[in-house]
């Protein structure tokens, strides 16, 4: 039995199709339906259009109808590209400490920083952890985000690491949104491991890899490249070997140094996150490639540091995704409509460029092709806003939230029932 819902009148539908994956967006280019109307057929969006010629087209058929009051803006569900929601404890001390004048460095020297987490994280059940991401999750719903990227990292053995997998999968079941795994097994090698980083690398590829994709549990992976963490020749053969066992590749690159962009520019990875010390030689290689350059706007507010050079590199010619790197160091407010638009008011991004940022240009980050844009036959995921112009919520800058979000064609957020 086929199931229809028909949604509508919306003031604007902003479908973010037909726009180039690469470069400046300006606001006149974005395609605007006006008193637009959206049926959505088993999940996935069947026609979408003026919402009068819909309704007559629709006439005589058995259909669920949400009629709209009032005036109403739709776009597709955010994606938010980059997170660290599964973890144990809290991180307000080294929050404290930090705004006090220590340096990210110099806590996660004192025993703070990421290692911190990890040991929290350890002590926490699969079960526990389950719940702290789908209570995360949650609050990510009432932003409009309805696609999750999720790293491990804070495991940092096989066993543990395989725990946070675990704790994702469950999580993505209990959540109205997808959550989309990424092993990050390779953020810090761990103060208790016997050995050397590369030492610790190989017992991943050899050890974790082979699990991962025996019970299917990530399809990408991800790497700290940062002078703390790992080098970029360490990175480049434990990517290598990721990519040959099929893993997508992306990589935490240029947060505090370089050396992780090029490296990424290299090993054709999905996406380059961070960039904030990237300069114009690698905007200029990142704009010539096909990695999605992933702004963490989140990240700079946590940190207190500069923003990733979003205008720059839109400028080069490169992709510009946004996303919250929502964790409990370096990004704890987990806010992604808040933190795309001041990064568009510091950066001078243009409406359509901070929206493209966490829609199809986020799709992209994730190698998704199923969401991000309002096209035929793309998921029916949409952020609904009661507004009656787009400009309003970005104006807004996170404070205007969403009246209705839609998953997969169900209505998994209505402001109205709370
Ligand atoms: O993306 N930079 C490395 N990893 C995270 C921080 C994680 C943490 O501080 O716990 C990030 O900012
Ligand atoms: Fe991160």
């Amino acid at each position: 039995m086929k199931k229809t819902t028909f949604i509508g009148p919306f003031s604007q539908i902003l479908p973010m199709t037909h726009l180039k994956i690469n470069g400046s967006i300006h606001d006149n280019d974005l395609p605007l339906i006006e008193d637009g109307g959206i049926v959505i057929r088993n999940g996935r969006i069947e026609k979408i259009g003026p919402y009068r010629n819909l309704k007559s087209e629709l006439a005589g058929e058995e259909v669920t109808e949400r009629v709209l009051e009032g005036s109403h803006v739709c776009l597709p569900g955010f994606i938010d590209a980059h997170t660290h929601i599964c973890y144990g404890g809290s991180r307000a001390r080294d929050y404290a400490m930090r705004n006090s004048g220590k340096s990210y460095l110099e806590i996660a020297r004192e025993g703070g920083g990421i290692w911190d987490t990890v040991t929290q994280t350890r002590k926490t059940s699969e079960d526990e952890l389950a719940r702290g991401i789908v209570k995360r999750a949650k609050r990510h719903l009432k932003n409009g985000v309805t696609t999750i990227e999720v790293k491990s990292g804070y495991g940092l053995s096989v066993e543990e690491e395989l725990k946070m997998l675990r704790a994702i999968g469950e999580a993505s079941t209990l959540s109205a949104q997808d959550l989309i795994p990424t092993c990050l097994a390779a953020h810090i090698c761990p103060k208790d491991f016997e050995g050397s980083s590369q030492e610790y690398l190989d017992t991943i590829m050899q050890e974790l890899f082979p699990q991962i994709k025996e019970q299917d549990l990530c399809r990408r992976v991800d790497i700290f490249v940062e002078e703390s963490a790992f080098t970029t020749e360490e990175a480049e053969s434990y990517l290598r070997f990721a990519r040959e066992m099929g893993f997508d590749l992306t990589i935490h690159a240029d947060q505090f140094t370089t050396g992780g962009s090029q490296l990424a520019v290299k090993m054709g990875a999905i996406s380059a996150d961070h960039l904030e010390a990237s300069t114009e030689k690698e905007i200029k290689l990142l704009a010539g490639s096909t990695v999605i350059a992933t702004a963490l706007p989140g990240a700079s507010l946590g940190l207190g540091c500069a923003f990733t050079p979003a205008r720059k590199i839109l400028d080069a010619g490169g992709a510009l995704a946004i996303a919250s790197d929502h964790n409990p160091g370096s990004g704890p407010m987990g806010d992604l409509l808040t933190q795309a638009a001041i990064l568009g008011a510091f950066e001078k991004l243009s409406n359509a460029e901070v929206l493209a940022g966490i829609t199809f240009r986020a799709a992209a980050a994730l190698n998704l092709e199923d969401r991000g844009a309002l096209a035929i036959g793309s998921r029916a995921d949409l952020a609904v806003f009661h507004t009656g112009h787009y400009n309003e919520i970005l104006y807004n800058q996170g404070n205007l939230k969403p009246c209705m979000v839609w998953k997969n064609g169900q209505l998994v957020f209505d402001k109205h029932k709370i």
